[in-house]
């Protein structure tokens, strides 16, 4: 069997394609679990598994005799559902937490409790309810909110006033819907401001957390931020590893408010969490704010920071396991990275698959990466499914050089696809300063 280290990776998307990529760039066996067959994740796989993430039966036969030494989950859904407890029942430890600390991002309700009674900062004003007189005094008090419900909801089930919600008529429709659909309320405070991803790596204890560059995804399908919400289509980071917008004391209160967050998670629910923290913040006038906790890497943001990761990503993997990563020295080259995702015509809402011819030699050739997402080959042919299909990043000492890398790779990529034009562009750059200077009052 030999002596390489064996690794379980658990998803499908891109920024599965990218973590498989760090993992191969240590000599070790890679075996893939899927839901469809990513070309990019096939190829670097000794074996993989297509199937349901959930379908743990179909999982542990995979798992019996491969000597895995560990595995890390990609998606959200598979650890809210508890493969990282499926997986440690077979001798397996994850990079991902249980199903018990994972609830910090499979339930907005568990999330929101805990930043309460534990008094953890960053918490916006909220109420959980599934009565509409509660909920209206709420709106009463606050104008403009942000209602949710609680649940995964891939960034689509949030409405907020002014984006989607027009006047309080709408905001209470919204509220009946989802107590109809048997779903708690969530009721937020609008936060203005700008918003930035802190990805950070843990251990188990808050000390030890090690973050990442800052990154700015773009939420919206269309340029200029418009159209309706998506998993994602875009995102950059700058090579100082901030964001300009964003200065020195928010990055450090964030990181308290997440280092704070994963001690609690371990005080409530007796685990311990490991494996990738994702914290969602708006930088307001009142400081950063908890947008919300993802627990796992972003998608896209995952491609911004995965790449120039300088140490080896499975020795990252083997600490966060080992409760040891106080004992690495984690670096990132100074670089800036914008990466922008093509997705078929009609998603988010009424995706039609398609066929996509890619060049991957000429993408390249141009300097950029192109990751896999939710596309599937068979027979030498690559289908969209209806979700985001393909990414493309590029890297280079300033940004506009890595938006133009990125954007001009796209015409190798040939289908119905969609991306926005405008994600890492100065333009847009300068718009957040200028919008933050204005919610700062500077
Ligand atoms: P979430 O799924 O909680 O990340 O929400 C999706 C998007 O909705 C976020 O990235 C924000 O752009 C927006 N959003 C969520 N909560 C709020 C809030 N309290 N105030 C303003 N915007 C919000
Ligand atoms: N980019 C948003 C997410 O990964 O949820």
């Amino acid at each position: 069997m030999g002596d390489k280290t064996r690794i379980l990776l658990v998803g499908h998307g891109a920024r599965e394609h990218v973590i498989a990529e760090s993992l191969k760039k240590s000599d070790i066996e890679l075996f893939s679990f899927m839901s469809s067959k990513n070309p990019g994740i096939d190829a670097l796989s000794a074996k993989i598994l297509l199937g349901k993430l959930n379908d743990f039966e179909k999982l542990q036969k995979f798992v019996q005799g491969l000597n895995l030494n560990f595995a890390v989950i990609g998606p959200e859904s598979p650890l809210g559902d508890g493969i990282a407890d499926e997986l440690v029942k077979l001798g397996v430890p994850s990079v991902g937490p249980k199903k018990e600390p994972a609830k910090l991002e499979i339930s907005k309700a568990f999330c929101r409790d805990l930043m309460t009674k534990y008094k953890i900062p960053g918490n916006p004003e909220h109420i959980i309810s599934s009565d509409m007189e509660e909920i209206k005094k709420f709106l009463n008090q606050n104008n403009e909110v942000a209602v949710k419900p609680d649940g995964l909801t891939g960034g689509k089930g949030v409405k907020v006033t002014g984006d989607h919600l027009m006047n309080d008529k709408e905001v209470l429709d919204y509220c009946q819907e989802l107590i109809k659909s048997g779903s708690r309320v969530i009721m937020e405070e609008k936060l203005i401001g700008e918003e930035f991803t802190l990805q950070a790596f843990i251990d188990g204890t808050g000390s030890h957390l090690v973050g990442s560059p800052l990154v700015q995804d773009h939420k919206r399908l269309l340029n200029g931020d418009e159209g309706p919400n998506t998993g994602g289509m875009g995102s950059y980071s700058c090579s100082d590893h901030k964001l300009p917008f964003v200065d020195d004391k928010t990055i450090k209160e964030s990181i308290q408010i997440m280092e704070k967050t994963v001690d609690c998670v371990k005080k409530e629910t007796g685990q311990e969490y490991k494996g990738i923290l994702y914290g969602q913040f708006m930088l307001t006038r009142d400081g950063p704010k908890l947008v919300e906790y993802n627990v796992r890497f972003g998608d896209p943001e995952a491609m911004n920071v995965l790449p120039i990761l300088k140490n080896d990503f499975v020795e990252i993997c083997e600490r966060i396991i080992d409760g040891k990563l106080n004992t690495l020295k984690i670096k990132f080259e100074n670089k800036a990275t914008v990466c922008k995702y093509l997705a078929p015509k009609g998603y988010p809402v009424d995706a039609k698959p398609t066929e996509v011819i890619v060049d991957e030699k000429a993408v390249q050739k141009e300097g950029a990466r192109l990751y896999y997402a939710s596309v599937n080959k068979e027979n030498g042919k690559i289908t969209t499914t209806k979700s985001r299909s393909i990414g493309v990043l590029g890297i280079a000492d300033k940004i506009e050089i890595a938006e133009r890398i990125a954007e001009k790779s796209i015409k190798y990529i040939k289908g119905e696809l969609y991306h926005r034009s405008d994600v890492g562009t100065l333009d847009l750059l300068n718009l957040r300063i200028a919008h933050m200077k204005k919610v700062l009052g500077k």
